[in-house]
């Protein structure tokens, strides 16, 4: 079912086909957001539900959905990045299913005091956790070349040197205070004519992937997944941009067998893979949600080998193209 009223979950009849909830098991729902994926999973099957995000405004709207699932479903305030952490503080030492569906919540797109949009007039923030450094900070301090580098490490985009000066010209005269002064300077540089996006919209994900420090994190959850999963236990992600994608697949690559070659008994990898190819969201979702269109669906499961105690220098953030 897909009736919240705060977010319309993605990919929902995927996300439970691919991690297979059954009765008396445990799964982390490390992006809990409003609740829509977990409180599926917690229909499927009489399964316990970790939930956690980084937004106390995410986990306070949950605490609804705490009351009808009682003990079955918990939540935490915390980044997924420490899930490990996060898991064994409430006893658990295995899960059955690590889920994530990454990315920002609608609730934090269009409410205009976070800051993560050009479609509202607001202060520049964007963080997640409502801590740190804004970006605003960001926006008004950075050298030219740093910043340069972000918008086109974090958003691909090819005028980021031609958005950086314009920015760095821009608040020698006054502070960039606002998501739409940040959208008319780059609006400014990049023109709307050959692109089907909204000028400003790569350098607004650069920005909040950056602060956020968003392709870090998921590299530690998909390292700590390794670990914490039991033999069977699945790891499913929906990524929404190439970034992220390219992690999980390569995480994904380099760390398991298909299916058909796996041998339980001679485990050649972490992990075991049924398909290579991506899961896309049906025609149909994406007509009715439009926030579906760039999701993919990416899903593995933990093979019976054993880690050893250096497992941890088989991974690597670059390896798995982190940037
Ligand atoms: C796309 S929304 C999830 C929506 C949710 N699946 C639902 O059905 O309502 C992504 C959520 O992940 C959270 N998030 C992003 N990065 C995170 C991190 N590193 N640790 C914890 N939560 C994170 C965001 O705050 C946001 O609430």
């Amino acid at each position: 079912m897909n009736d919240n009223i705060y977010h319309k979950s993605v990919m929902i009849d995927e996300v439970i086909a691919s991690l297979k909830p059954s009765d008396n098991e445990v799964y982390v729902d490390c992006t809990v957001g409003a609740g829509g994926h977990s409180k599926n999973i917690l229909d499927t099957a009489k399964c316990r539900v970790i939930g956690i995000d980084k937004d106390p405004e995410a986990i306070s709207i949950c605490k609804e959905l705490q009351k009808v699932y009682a003990d079955r479903f918990s939540l935490t305030e915390g980044t997924f990045g420490n899930i490990k952490e996060i898991v064994n503080s409430v006893g658990i030492n295995f899960v059955n299913g690590i889920f994530l569906d990454l990315g920002v919540s609608s609730m934090q797109l269009t409410s205009p005091e976070r800051g993560f949009s050009f479609q509202y007039n607001s202060p520049l923030d964007m963080r997640m956790n409502k801590r740190g450094e804004k970006a605003y900070d960001l926006i008004n301090s950075v050298n030219e070349n740093s910043l340069a580098d972000i918008i086109f490490r974090y958003g691909e985009e090819r005028k980021s040197r031609k958005i950086a000066k314009e920015i760095v010209k821009k608040r020698k005269v006054k502070k960039i205070s606002t998501t739409s002064e940040l959208s008319e300077i780059i609006t400014s540089v990049v023109r709307f004519k050959h692109s089907k996006i909204h000028p400003a919209t790569k350098t607004f994900q650069a920005l909040r992937i950056y602060l956020n420090d968003e392709l870090k994190e998921l590299y530690k959850v998909l390292v700590a997944s390794e670990e914490l999963l039991t033999q069977g236990g699945r790891l499913v992600v929906i990524a929404f941009h190439s970034l992220e994608d390219r992690i999980v697949k390569n995480f994904i690559r380099y760390n398991s067998v298909s299916n058909k070659k796996y041998d339980i008994l001679k485990p050649e990898s972490s992990f075991v893979y049924e398909s290579r190819k991506v899961i896309r969201p049906s025609r149909e979702e994406i007509e009715l949600n439009k926030r579906a269109r760039s999701a993919r669906l990416r899903c593995a499961f933990r093979s019976s080998s054993s880690l050893d105690r250096n497992h941890h220098m088989n991974h690597n953030f670059q390896k798995y193209g982190g940037v």
